[in-house]
């Protein structure tokens, strides 16, 4: 067992002795061992108390965004404290301390983004070594597999570069809210439902921390949209922000404990997120319970930072001098600084924010001494990101069972995006990974592929593509379609089995989505090009299949009865032309389900009015956004108002069929243990089909009408099975809490589940229509938690904005 001994220090005449244990040699992957986290606290305390002031404002302060030299913003290297082993590519860091007289020594610790992976620089000068992350699939794919142990596997592994490549904390998962399919992040995002978001979440961090790194729950909280996203107002009841924006964020600090929460950029009921107390102590860690660190999103605020570090942000990021490009000459350390010497800012205040980064800080593979290896092993973690990714992959469609396809198929494959093959998204949750293998490789390692019309596709691709730089974060490459003539098109089809027509879509941070043409809408040349293809495959009796490679769901309903398969495989990371193939040949049989509905039109989205909000003030930007549908997000919309969508919540089609067993009521210690009692049910599932295969069973629980209003059904438990052969079942039992069943009453400030009899719908999808529901009865109201009242209220000047009610 390895031993640091940072120091051996007198203070008085009392000599501390500060150690922090490590058990780990180069390339392990499990956790460090060490202190629990109260006695890591305990640690920090005391090292606090031996730093001045200033020594601990420096550690509430990141050193400035990105010092790596191929970023534009600001670099102040030397503002960075004690950082070891530099990692080229960090985005930022949590200062360390260094002082001689005292013997602190402290390591600065190292933060990576994104999302579907770790981002650091590949490349680094005068290295031959490469260091690439593995790109594994967007959160919503990894949420489309409705599996927490593929999201926890995908965690640890990310967590396993991290720490391998030398970094210590994760910058990731976000979790907000699909409330508009137009957001530019929503790929980075799980779900419109905040109990799947929550559990996924939970998952993520469960598995990245099981390695002894630190998770970043973000962005807290209703980021919802790119468009203003530095400083744009989001107007929301506060039923609204807890029961679903808030909510999943409880679930994850609850089972998950992340080490980090990073608040978000935008502004919501007219504060700051990482300025407002009400979000970052009294619900976080007053009602919650939460002990980690909080930090704010990169220069997000309004650059009034002892505000900042008062509601209980304790981490200005990037912090240094960066800042200056969007607030003149605002220097955040400065700032405490000032704000400590004239009063403003408290010693207690600092203290408790540096005891709280430094307990995080201690637990770090910096802090720990850990001998990172550089050597992740890329290649196990590409074999997860395919299997993780094909079973995300959602089969929307598959009339007369076209698919899977036959080996032994010769495919037309159309449509640029099988060259031009997403593996992401872009902005900071982008992976620089070594390689994307694009569709049409894919299909050509799995079926015989017309090769003369690949070629053109190839040639077009090279001779047309044009290459945009993203901040330095990402290339966006784009393509137009290359003209082919219906005649052209009806050769190829003529020369093959089948036609493959691959559609992408990428979308950004910093940038929301159109409802336009070649974004939300087909463009007139993808329009063109499945009319022509499905013409004359259909009067060739033969089949279209259309693959879905993009960020964010599109509109469907003007196209879909045109082609006899839809798959959407959103971003599936690098294995992307594999993963694809893999579903298409069958070897792998789809089992992931929407976790977004898709609108039949994208005037039916309740959000599609406010969507992304005002310009208030007339100085041609967006500023304040009304969340005015309330707690009717997705599909707790259209099913209450009975408004038809293209595909709903939780739908995916298999290429096997299940059927259920009747749904049994097995518990219901509601009424006699009150806020912890629970209902629990079970079901059995059979594969009642010819090939093997798993489904996704879903819980949604209709509340009695009463004193609050209602979505017609919520979710409130699903689960997996497992590969199911032929004819094989199992029984999968649901447990539903209390607080899981509860509402928020604004007007009391408590969540209460009201009395009267719910129906629990077991169901494959939230379209529970012929589903015949198990009821049970709550006799008396149950409080299940009190919340503090006032907290999250909307301003004063806003009165009754919310226009979509159920009563
Ligand atoms: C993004 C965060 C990200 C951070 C660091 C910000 O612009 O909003 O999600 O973690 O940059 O790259």
């Amino acid at each position: 067992m390895n031993k640091i001994t940072l120091m051996a220090t007198a203070i008085g005449s009392v000599i501390v002795l500060v150690g922090c244990e490590t058990g780990t040699t180069s390339g392990d992957t499990s956790p460090l061992t060490g202190a629990g986290s109260e006695t890591f606290r305990e640690k920090a305390e005391s090292l606090v108390a031996r730093m001045s002031a200033y020594e601990q404002m420096n550690m509430l302060v990141g050193p400035g965004y990105a010092l790596q030299p191929d970023f534009s913003f600001g670099t102040n290297y030397e503002a960075l404290t004690n950082v070891k082993n530099d990692i080229p590519g960090t985005v930022g860091y949590i200062n360390g301390v260094y002082n001689e007289s005292t013997g602190l020594d402290i390591a600065a610790v190292k933060l990576a983004d994104g999302a579907a992976g770790v981002r650091i620089d590949p490349v680094r000068d005068g290295d031959s070594d490469t260091y690439y992350g593995t790109a594994f699939p967007v959160s919503t794919l990894l949420a489309s597999t409705w599996n927490l142990d593929i999201q926890a596997a995908v965690g640890r592994a990310i967590g396993t570069e991290i720490k391998e490549y030398g970094l210590d904390f994760w910058l990731a998962p976000g979790l907000n809210i699909q409330r508009n399919p137009l957001n530019g992040r929503n790929f980075e995002y799980y779900s419109e439902d905040p109990l799947l978001s929550g559990m996924m979440a939970a998952s993520a961090v469960n598995g990245a921390q099981s390695v002894g790194v630190g998770a970043t729950v973000k962005h807290f909280v209703a980021n919802n949209a790119e468009t203003s996203r530095n400083f744009v107002n989001n107007i929301i009841s506060p039923r609204a922000l807890r029961e679903i924006y808030m909510r999943g964020f409880e679930y994850a600090v609850a089972e998950s404990n992340p080490w980090a929460v990073m608040t978000a950029m935008n502004q919501v009921n007219g504060h700051y997120s990482g300025q407002w107390r009400d979000l970052n102590t009294t619900v976080l860690r007053d009602e919650w319970g939460f002990d980690g660190l909080v930090m704010s999103d990169w220069w997000a605020g309004d650059g009034n930072y002892p505000e900042m570090i008062r509601s209980g942000n304790d981490l200005i990021e990037s912090g240094g001098v960066a800042l200056a490009y969007r607030y003149g000459e605002v220097d955040a350390l400065q700032q405490l600084e000032n704000a400590y010497e004239s009063g403003e800012l408290d010693e207690e205040t600092i203290k408790s924010s540096a005891v709280r980064v430094l307990t995080q800080s201690l637990k770090t593979p910096s802090n720990q001494g850990y001998e990172f290896s550089s050597r992740p092993d890329l290649v196990a973690h590409a074999a997860l990101s395919r299997t993780s990714a094909s079973e995300g992959i959602i089969l929307l469609k598959n009339d007369s069972d076209v698919l899977p396809i036959d080996r032994s198929s010769r495919i037309a494959s159309f449509g640029i995006n099988q060259v031009n093959t997403l593996k992401g998204g872009y902005g900071s949750g982008d992976v620089n990974a070594a390689y994307t293998v694009n569709i049409l490789d894919g299909l050509a390692a799995q079926f015989t592929v017309d090769s003369e019309l690949s070629a053109l596709y190839q040639d077009h691709f090279s001779a047309n593509k044009s290459e945009t730089d993203f901040n330095g974060l990402s290339t966006i490459i784009e393509c137009s379609e290359p003209p082919l003539t219906p005649l052209e098109i009806e050769d190829y089809v003529t020369g093959n089995d089948v036609a493959v027509i691959s559609i992408g879509r990428y979308s950004m941070q910093g940038r929301d989505r159109a409802n336009a043409e070649g974004d939300f809408l087909l463009s007139a040349d993808e329009s063109n090009l499945i009319e022509d293809v499905a013409t004359a495959a259909h009067a060739q009796g033969k089949k279209v299949i259309v693959v879905l490679n993009v960020a964010s769901i599109i509109e469907m309903e003007s196209w879909q009865d045109n082609v006899d398969a839809i798959v959407l495989a959103y971003l599936p990371g690098q294995e992307a032309g594999n993963v694809i193939a893999d579903v298409l040949s069958g070897e792998v049989n789809p089992s992931g389900k929407l976790t977004q509905s898709i609108p039949v039109a994208y005037a039916d989205i309740p959000s599609a009015s406010s969507f992304p909000g005002v310009d208030t003030d007339a100085d041609g930007k967006v500023d304040t956004h009304y969340y005015n549908e309330g707690i009717y997000v997705g599909y707790r919309y259209y099913d209450t108002f009975d408004q038809p969508v293209s595909y709903p919540f939780g739908f995916g089609l298999s290429y096997t069929d299940f059927e259920y067993g009747s749904p049994l009521l097995v518990d219901n210690t509601l009424n006699s243990e009150g806020a912890q009692g629970k209902v629990s049910f079970s079901v059995d599932v059979t594969n009642i089909g010819g090939v093997a295969g798993k489904d996704i069973v879903q819980v949604y629980i209709a509340a009695p009408s009463g004193r609050l209003d209602k979505p017609a059904a919520e979710l409130k438990a699903f689960a997996k099975t497992a590969l199911l052969a032929p004819a094989e079942d199992q029984t999968l039992v649901f447990d539903v809490t209390a607080k899981w069943l509860s509402s928020f009453d604004p007007a009391r400030n408590q969540w209460v589940v009201e009395p009267g009899l719910y129906r629990a719908y077991i169901s494959k999808s939230s379209e529970t229509d012929g589903v015949y529901p198990v009821t049970f009865s709550v006799t008396s109201e149950i409080v299940v938690d009190e919340t503090t009242p006032g907290a999250l209220s909307l301003p004063d000047t806003v009165g009754d904005f919310e226009t979509v009610h159920n009563d």
